[in-house]
């Protein structure tokens, strides 16, 4: 990548080098129920397929997502590539039971052999604790518990390095604060239209965790516009929130600026943010996002925007999933 935003950066204190955009492959495993439309297996191969040749080379993922669907998607994409393309970081996320709630540390471990299977590896580069808002702080960290089976993975060469990746923004500083993640990933809370992930990327930038920023877009409204995708974090959008994604949407036409290049590259442009994770079904999303992310943006825009404000609160989006 020749673009300074685009450069490859250290994750933490990982040893790993990542693009400042990232893959995320929720969209890839058809999740009709969160996002509102499906995702054909070929459709999301070539979407990998474009990936794993594109200047991008982090890919986000979760054991849960499309029930494994997406893992095993990006096990066939690479099957077919003969590995991983070189240089490439897979990051995926071990999750509770969706039947019954359990969010054991055998849980845990079931859900990495899965993972395992899926994606048809037998090590994993990076593996999150996903969505520990479903559980206690304490069953997490204790004895048995799902940390201590990730790091027993991690001793024994199956895991490289371990994250934590949720919702609730408190309760992911007091993991940070554990010194135990080498990366935390927020989502749908460091965007244009909220920022209520703020204090989380203070802490973690001055204990050198890498931030991953999630969904830049709100889940779709700052990238498709109000009109098209009236939804923030995967339920329906505010009357606030779409008022000022439609007011954004008008200064950005002002500036000839597409809405999605201000979103992007509004994440894109923070120091303490490691890289950016964009949801993406479709191959030419690809060369879009990188695009999008080199688009010339007149530093006027900036306070354009801030004048309408934007949400502190929590959205409240445990729901996905
Ligand atoms: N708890 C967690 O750990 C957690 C939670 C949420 C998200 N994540 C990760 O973050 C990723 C991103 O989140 P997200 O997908 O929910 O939200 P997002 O990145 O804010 O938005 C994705 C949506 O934007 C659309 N889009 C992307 N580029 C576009 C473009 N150039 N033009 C028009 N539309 C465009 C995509 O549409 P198309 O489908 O049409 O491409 C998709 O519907 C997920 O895939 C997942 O990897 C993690």
């Amino acid at each position: 990548m020749s673009n300074s935003l685009l450069s490859l950066r250290p994750l933490g204190n990982t040893g790993l080098l990542v693009t400042p955009l990232c893959l995320g492959a929720a969209p890839l495993g058809d999740m009709p129920e969160t996002f509102q439309y499906g995702t054909p297996e070929e459709q999301a191969l070539e979407t990998l397929r474009t990936a794993f040749e594109s200047p991008i080379n982090f890919i986000d993922t979760a054991a849960s997502y499309g029930f494994g669907e997406s893992e095993r998607r990006i096990g066939k994409a690479i099957q077919a590539n003969g590995g991983l393309p070189a240089g490439y970081v897979l990051a995926t996320k071990a999750d509770r039971d969706f039947t019954t709630g359990d969010f054991s540390g055998e849980q845990i471990k079931r859900s990495v052999e899965a993972s395992l299977k899926h994606l048809g590896l037998d090590r994993l580069q990076y593996v999150y604790i996903h969505d520990p808002e479903h559980t206690t702080f304490e069953n997490v960290v204790g004895s048995g518990g799902p940390l201590e089976v990730l790091q027993k993975f991690q001793a024994e060469g199956v895991i490289d390095h371990i994250g934590i990746s949720g919702g609730p923004i408190d309760l992911l500083i007091r993991y940070v604060e554990t010194g135990a993640f080498s990366a935390v990933e927020t989502h749908n809370r460091y965007t244009l239209l909220n920022r209520s992930a703020d204090p989380l990327l203070d802490v973690a930038s001055r204990m050198g965790v890498a931030v991953i920023n999630a969904a830049p877009y709100g889940s779709g409204i700052l990238a498709k516009g109000p009109e098209a995708y009236a939804r923030y974090a995967y339920s329906e959008a505010s009357p606030i929130v779409l008022e000022r994604a439609r007011s954004f949407a008008k200064v950005c036409q002002e500036f000839n600026v597409p809405l999605a290049a201000a979103a992007l590259q509004f994440s894109l442009r923070d120091p303490r943010i490691t890289s950016t994770v964009v949801g993406m079904s479709k191959p030419e999303r690809v060369l879009q996002t990188v695009e999008l992310a080199n688009y010339p943006i007149a530093p006027e825009l900036w306070p354009a925007l801030e004048a309408f404000g934007y949400d502190t609160e929590d959205p409240e989006t445990n729901r996905f999933e």
